[in-house]
């Protein structure tokens, strides 16, 4: 495996490495990136990482991360359409992670799991109408599609009264695991393969949020609570799975429980995606310390008053509750804040905090988005950095022209 350090990241040193480029742009620090990768595969404790492409959105970068290092195995990807095109790109190991009613693709599966029995992507179920809908498509003399569960991993306190994790899948129980394998079982054209359950209320919350400190004991409290509970339950589904079928993959946990998902005996691979590019909802993890490797500049254009300068763009917010965590982080020159009025916006973003003033018209300010892969909804290529100079400039998904969500 290889170790990286993480590079000095600084204001100047991104103006001279970026000084012929013209602001807005994104970019991906690969030195800072690489480290991030060497981490979560050393968190991961052996097991393989399969990466979620909806996280990087470049298919570029999907390629040089999968080349890197072995312990990268596979994409998790996050719609029929973009596994598709990933396939024909050449790419294999998909698994895709949310359901799908794409009639139109799941005919193209149809086709491609005909062609290559054994190595066609794996799509996502939790029901019943999930199989059907594959099934709809299917012909007398068509080969099976393979399928995985998706089995709920959510915490379920005070006798199932709070729920916490995300509402997706409604298999919980062991009980409800094995009635959905035992339909797929009755259905000769497909094939269950998988069982992932992924842990968002682990994964995907940082346990020490900034300034909240009741909040950050609540979670960690709760993250215990629901990682020993999810072990047993996973650990019984899996043992009565593997009484009728064999499952090639159990995959589990997010960039935010690497080796807390891996060290579960029942689990084959464990997912990371946001953790290559560490946004800003990635800074408040109490088990470990990513180096930020995405980011945005933005021109300043204007000087609305002494101590304000005003970039161009920037409202590139993040989905999810909704709340001021979504927003694009101010990063360099460090000390840079959003006005609270304004907060980032459609075409302007007024930036405030001492370094303000020392902005003129002209100048860039580096932003980070609150997740990973977004960011790249907006822009049509990465500039790939390396040392202090731009070693590459990739498409993003848009900018091949492949807006999947
Ligand atoms: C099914 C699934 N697995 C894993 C992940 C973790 O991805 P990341 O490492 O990008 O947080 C997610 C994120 O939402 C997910 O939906």
């Amino acid at each position: 495996m290889w170790v990286s350090v993480p590079p000095t990241q600084s204001h100047d040193r991104y103006e001279r490495i970026f000084a012929e480029v013209e602001a807005p742009f994104a970019f991906v620090d690969l030195d800072a990136m690489w480290a991030n990768a060497d981490a979560m595969l050393g968190r991961a404790g052996g097991k393989p990482v399969r990466v979620a492409s909806k996280s990087i959105r470049c298919r570029a970068l999907l390629e040089e991360i999968l080349r890197r290092d072995q312990g990268f195995r596979g994409l998790m990807t996050y719609t029929l359409a973009e596994t598709l095109w990933l396939a024909e790109q050449g790419f294999d190991d998909l698994l895709l992670a949310y359901p799908t009613t794409d009639v139109e693709a799941l005919g193209e599966l149809a086709l491609r799991s005909a062609a290559s029995p054994d190595g066609a992507p794996i799509v996502m179920v939790d029901c019943p109408e999930h199989l059907d809908a594959i099934e709809s498509v299917l012909g007398a003399d068509a080969a099976p599609v393979r399928v995985c569960i998706d089995l709920d991993a959510g915490w379920w306190a005070l006798g199932g009264r709070v729920k916490v994790g995300p509402k997706r899948s409604p298999v919980h129980t062991v009980e409800q695991a094995i009635a959905l394998a035992r339909e797929i079982e009755g259905r000769p054209k497909i094939e269950l393969d998988a069982l992932m359950a992924y842990e968002g209320q682990i994964a995907g919350v940082g346990d020490t949020p900034p300034g909240r400190r009741l909040r950050g004991a609540m979670i960690r409290f709760m993250q215990r609570r629901s990682a020993k509970e999810l072990a047993e339950r996973r650990g019984a589904v899996v043992a009565a799975l593997s009484e009728f079928v064999e499952l090639e993959i159990v995959n589990g946990g997010g960039t935010g429980s690497l080796e807390l998902t891996s060290a579960e005996a029942a689990v084959t691979e464990v997912t990371a995606g946001s953790g290559f590019y560490a946004p800003g909802l990635f800074d408040h993890y109490s088990r470990f310390t990513l180096t930020p490797a995405a980011g945005f500049a933005l021109p300043i254009v204007r000087k609305p008053s002494p101590k304000v300068a005003t970039a161009l763009g920037g409202g590139y917010l993040a989905s999810g509750s909704g709340d001021p965590a979504r927003l694009p982080s101010p990063w360099l020159p460090p000390g840079l804040k959003l006005d609270p009025e304004e907060g980032a916006g459609e075409v302007q973003t007024p930036l405030l905090g001492e370094p303000a003033a020392g902005l003129a018209v002209g100048d860039r300010a580096y932003l980070r988005h609150a997740k990973a892969g977004e960011l790249c909804e907006r822009f049509d290529v990465l500039h790939l950095v390396q040392g202090d100079e731009i070693v590459d400039v990739v498409p993003t998904y848009r900018g091949e022209g492949k807006t999947f969500l």
